[in-house]
């Protein structure tokens, strides 16, 4: 039986028909393994002693509501847990930052964290992306409301987004007539004090944002498509996006592949990416158009799930569930566990060879 402590917002709140974090915790418990619980705000480092938190554990019930059931509240060291996963939401503010150093510390005294907490801190979600300039669809970072404006005079249609959002939180689309597009900056960027991302819009998200899942560098081989309903653009479950499950295409492999092979060695077990297809267009270079666009990277949480999605896909019907994710999760995760590892106190190097990622709590 190994310990498990996963790092996450408040567990009432979770919705768990689409949880990642709850599919994962579903998978360590019927392995047996221990699961607690803390918030960030639980955690604690005092000067000369290890970093410490007061802890939930918790068996889930497998009814709802009431998923959990606490069983008992405990102070312990982080690194004595066999794996902490760090779970928690944007917003990626100071506070979260704070928690990340709090974990990093723990991880010098031999803890073994989940995903790297320097990884997490070094990669926020939306900026993330920029590091793929080729798979992702122009796209501008700036505080400055007139460089957006020649950004939008160059692309005529575009997306305007804050940088620490989630769900659909602040994503403004501007067309051609620019209708609006000095109060949305200002809104946006706070009068020049907040920087935020840019976008071209992509046409294709009628056909779904896909949510693609990279557990240690290989793809799950099904994604969730979230399709924008009515006139909404935005596909997030949150905002009434509809579900819909579909095999991983061999393209979104690809670009999967891609960013794991670059993102996994830097400590990112757990990634979510959002990508949405390009098709042909006569305006853009051949090389460019058949490349889908990668619109967002959701770092700190493998969204959460699949859970209830099924859904139709050509002529297949395709159903996957938080199980498939869950197991192979808890496998992962369970490789990097000290009784698969040689040198249990020397996490920092074992982290490195077993390519701890990041992940998105939920899909969103
Ligand atoms: N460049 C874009 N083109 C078209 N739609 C977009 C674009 N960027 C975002 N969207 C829409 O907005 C939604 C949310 O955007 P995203 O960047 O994933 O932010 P969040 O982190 O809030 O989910 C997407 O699911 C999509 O429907
Ligand atoms: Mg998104």
């Amino acid at each position: 039986m190994k310990k498990l402590l996963f790092v996450v917002d408040p567990l009432d709140q979770f919705k768990v028909y689409k949880d990642t974090t709850f599919s994962i915790m579903r998978e360590a418990q019927r392995r047996g393994h221990l699961i607690a619980a803390c918030l960030p705000q639980d955690i604690q480092w005092k000067s000369g002693g290890f970093v410490m938190a007061t802890v939930q554990q918790i068996s889930l019930t497998g009814s709802q509501p009431g998923w959990y059931r606490v069983h008992n509240t405990m102070r312990m060291a982080l690194k004595d847990f066999d794996a902490v996963l760090m779970r928690k939401d944007p917003p990626f503010n100071a506070e979260y930052i704070y928690a990340t150093h709090l974990l990093e510390q723990a991880e010098r005294e031999g803890g073994n964290v989940v995903n790297r907490p320097r990884a997490l801190r070094d990669h926020p979600e939306k900026l993330a992306i920029m590091e793929f300039p080729l798979l992702v669809t122009p796209t501008l970072v700036t505080r400055n409301a007139a460089s957006v404006r020649d950004f939008h005079a160059e692309h005529g249609d575009i997306i305007l987004k804050p940088l620490d959002g989630m769900g659909g939180k602040g994503i403004f689309r501007v067309g051609k007539d620019a209708l609006n597009l000095g109060v949305i900056i200002e809104t946006l960027n706070k009068e020049g004090a907040e920087t935020i991302m840019v976008q071209r819009f992509v046409p294709q998200i009628v056909d779904g944002d896909k949510r693609i899942l990279i557990i240690n560098g290989e793809p799950v081989p099904f994604v969730l498509a979230r399709i924008p309903q009515g006139t909404e653009v935005r596909g997030n479950l949150a905002v009434g996006g509809k579900g819909v499950a579909q095999p991983l295409t061999p393209r979104n492999r690809e670009i999967a592949e891609t960013i794991g092979r670059v993102l996994a060695p830097r400590g990112l077990l757990l990634i979510g990416l959002d990508v949405m297809a390009f098709k042909k267009s006569p305006t853009r270079p051949a090389l460019t158009s058949q490349r889908s666009s990668l619109t967002r990277w959701s770092g700190p949480h493998v969204q959460r799930t699949m859970n209830h999605c099924s859904a139709h896909s050509g002529p297949r019907r395709t159903s996957i569930s938080t199980s498939t994710l869950g197991i192979t999760c808890v496998r992962k995760v369970a490789r990097s566990l000290p009784g698969h590892r040689a040198a249990a106190h020397a996490p920092q190097r074992s982290f490195t060879s077993f390519g701890r990622g990041r992940t998105s709590n939920h899909y969103d």
